[in-house]
């Protein structure tokens, strides 16, 4: 019975992490000669669908990622999915959002854009008790934004469809930083729109979350206005394509989606536990409700 391994990039070092913890597993790479009915687990990022399909005894696809959005509906129907909740990954996002939080905070946007004029200006000092970081989406990664910015000092609300101590236009009034952290599927479209930013005044959007959810064209129309920034760090089509307007946009800043990165490092035990779960009858903790 065979396990495919296919995490898009560090192969080896993946097969090298999964052999040394399930020495008794067998880890074949996509492209070795496997009977595809030996196939039982799949470790993956993006491995074809009609490859996932081809498997008839597939019984979990794991994913090398946290998010699934990407996955063919086909796929989501025909085999459980495991998303990756690695807590290390978790971490660097937040100190990503930390950083930028800082960045704002600290008006460290306002002293660059003063520095060729030499502009010695110095604004009244927020500091991070009277500064609000609002985290939309309150899942594994989410709480883990909110805490670390929290600690820090900062003012933090959170909001989540099931948990949220006011309406949404009050959680984007209420906040000076907004990040962004939904997943995208039906209900989550275009979540961020004229609306909300319009709520959120002059304040600052972080999306570590999906492209998608934010509609782009009323984001560029509040940049234009009176938001202050975007950071923004996923995208609808990624790569983003070269003649997107966001890339020239002077109030926004991109990042090519490494907020988070996978390392097998950390994920490959998260993965492995999985493993051992769904091989023992146990539910794995990341396991996508269908
Ligand atoms: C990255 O965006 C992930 O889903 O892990």
């Amino acid at each position: 019975m065979a396990i495919v391994v296919d995490p898009g990039e560090h192969h080896d070092l993946w097969l090298a992490l999964l052999r040394e913890q399930l020495p008794d597993e067998e880890f074949v790479h996509p492209d070795d000669d496997v009977d595809p009915a030996t196939v039982q687990f799949v470790i993956s990022w993006k491995h074809p669908t009609e490859r996932i399909l081809g498997y008839p005894n597939l019984r979990a696809l794991l994913l090398a990622s946290a998010g699934f959005d990407h996955l063919d509906p086909a796929v989501m129907a025909a085999v459980p999915v495991v998303r990756l909740i690695d807590p290390a990954m978790a971490d660097d996002i937040a100190l990503y959002c930390l950083s930028w939080v800082i960045h704002f905070q600290r008006d460290f946007d306002r002293f660059a854009s003063d520095q060729p004029t030499a502009t010695w200006s110095r604004p009244a000092p927020r500091f991070p008790r009277d500064y609000t970081v609002g985290v939309l989406g309150h899942g594994a990664i989410g709480s883990v934004v909110l805490e670390t910015c929290a600690q820090h000092g900062f003012r933090t609300v959170g909001w989540s469809r099931s948990n949220h101590d006011r309406s949404y236009d009050e959680f984007f009034e209420a906040s000076d930083v907004v990040v962004n952290l939904l997943p995208l599927d039906e209900s989550t479209h275009h979540a961020i729109a004229a609306e909300e930013l319009a709520a959120l005044g002059d304040g600052v959007l972080i999306n570590v979350g999906r492209g998608g959810t934010v509609d782009t064209g009323a984001l560029l129309a509040a940049l234009d206005g009176r938001m202050r920034a975007a950071v923004l760090d996923v995208f609808t089509t990624e790569p983003l394509p070269a003649d997107d307007p966001l890339w020239a946009h002077p109030k926004v800043t991109i990042t090519p989606h490494i907020a988070g990165r996978t390392d097998p490092t950390t994920s490959v035990p998260v993965i492995v536990e999985s493993i051992v779960d769904l091989r023992a009858g146990r539910r794995p903790a990341g396991l996508v409700e269908r």
